[in-house]
């Protein structure tokens, strides 16, 4: 008897969508870049979506404006870097990781930027055990996944690079500028070869917190991922990756209610907004960032919910506790915010009467 092998709980983009991405290479008649895996035109497929001419079904993976990913496969063909900017959960990771699966083959290359990443982690280290018994060699030597990106021509991920602490983002200077990174302890270098480049991601909010330099922004063209423009697009995203998400988590494949996944789109964008779809009526904020992310997560929950408590249909008292949890993260001001909400937006809205009573009954 075998036993089965246990599966991870999120697989690389590259292994998820394996059959995609060698289904688009099969039929990639366009000319592709040095160590691309695949043509310009093909990653934009694999990331819009699409059928190929076998019938293969190509996943959309991002929703929105098709120019915004034609300018950053773009960019990643040029000497020039690629910088998503954005507020929270729209999709600046999901993107940067399904472009490096489509180009490299590969999105594991991956620097977490917080205030405590260091040069280290950009460039190299030491590994101090071999240092001590070795001395200074190359076997000491410890690779960051940029180190590793640009020996193998691959594109390496930095995230939240305005977290990074300025002096520590400006060892990237060289690496764009002259693709190279001096090792000066061995006397040498890393040169990077072709197919190598980066995508950093940063986030609105993090304004301010440590600004690129200019001398680093004129390395990088910037592509700005916005809040999804519509509630239809917003929708679309929602119910997409829940169902991606339930998949991966076992759950039978209900089809989940539509209209409670709507409303709660509607909620998060109206509060977003602070004001109701219908235009009419003004709102306060609450102060958190109510992104399509935690929209995603609220539905998913509540999917969650109603397979293993309550009849398997998704029902407003399954979304309404997560709701309410992602809606008021300050338990003083928030609150006030979402029961004025309550009472002023939705307690008379058309078929809302069982949302309205599972929310009040949460708050
Ligand atoms: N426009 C979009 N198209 C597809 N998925 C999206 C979009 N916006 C948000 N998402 C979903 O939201 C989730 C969070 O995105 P993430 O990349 O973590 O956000 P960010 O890094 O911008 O904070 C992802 O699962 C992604 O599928
Ligand atoms: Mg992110």
């Amino acid at each position: 008897m075998t036993t089965p092998t246990p599966e991870v709980l999120r697989g690389h983009a590259e292994h998820v969508y394996a059959h995609e991405l060698s289904a688009l290479a099969a039929h990639d008649a366009h000319p592709r870049p040095p160590m691309w895996k695949l043509s310009p035109r093909a990653v934009l497929t694999y990331l819009l979506g699409g059928r190929l001419p076998d019938g293969t079904e190509i996943s959309p993976k991002y929703v929105g404006e098709r120019r915004l990913m034609e300018v950053a496969v773009a960019t990643l063909a040029t000497d020039r870097a690629l910088l998503l900017i954005g507020v929270p959960g729209t999709a600046k990771s999901w993107v940067s990781e399904h472009l490096a699966a489509a180009i490299s083959g590969d999105s594991t290359l991956l620097v977490q930027g917080t205030a405590g990443t260091d040069e280290g982690a950009i460039r190299y280290g030491w590994n101090y055990a071999r240092l001590l018994a070795e001395g200074l060699s190359e076997g000491a030597l410890v690779e960051s996944p940029v180190m590793f990106a640009m020996r193998e021509g691959k594109i390496a991920r930095i995230e939240e690079l305005t977290r990074v602490q300025s002096d520590v983002q400006d060892a990237l200077i060289t690496v764009l500028s002259e693709k190279t990174l001096p090792i000066p302890e061995l006397r040498t270098e890393v040169q990077a070869v072709r197919g190598f480049n980066i995508i950093a991601t940063a986030n609105n909010r993090d304004k301010g917190v440590n600004e690129l330099s200019s001398a680093l922004k004129r390395r990088f063209n910037t592509v700005v991922l916005p809040v999804p423009d519509s509630l239809e697009d917003e929708l679309s995203i929602v119910t997409r990756r829940v169902e991606q998400l339930g998949r991966s988590l076992g759950l039978p494949a209900v089809p989940p209610a539509l209209e409670e996944v709507r409303r709660v789109v509607t909620v998060f964008r109206e509060l977003r907004a602070g004001l109701t779809e219908d235009g009419k009526t003004k709102l306060k904020s609450p102060s958190g960032s109510l992104s399509t992310a935690e929209a995603i997560s609220v539905v998913n929950q509540g999917l969650t919910l109603s397979v293993h408590f309550g009849d398997g249909t998704l029902r407003a008292r399954d979304v309404a506790s997560s709701l309410v949890g992602a809606v008021i993260k300050d338990p003083v001001q928030d609150r006030a915010v979402w029961n004025e909400y309550l009472e002023i937006a939705i307690k008379k809205r058309d078929g809302w009467k069982e949302f309205y009573a599972a929310c009040r009954e949460e708050s």
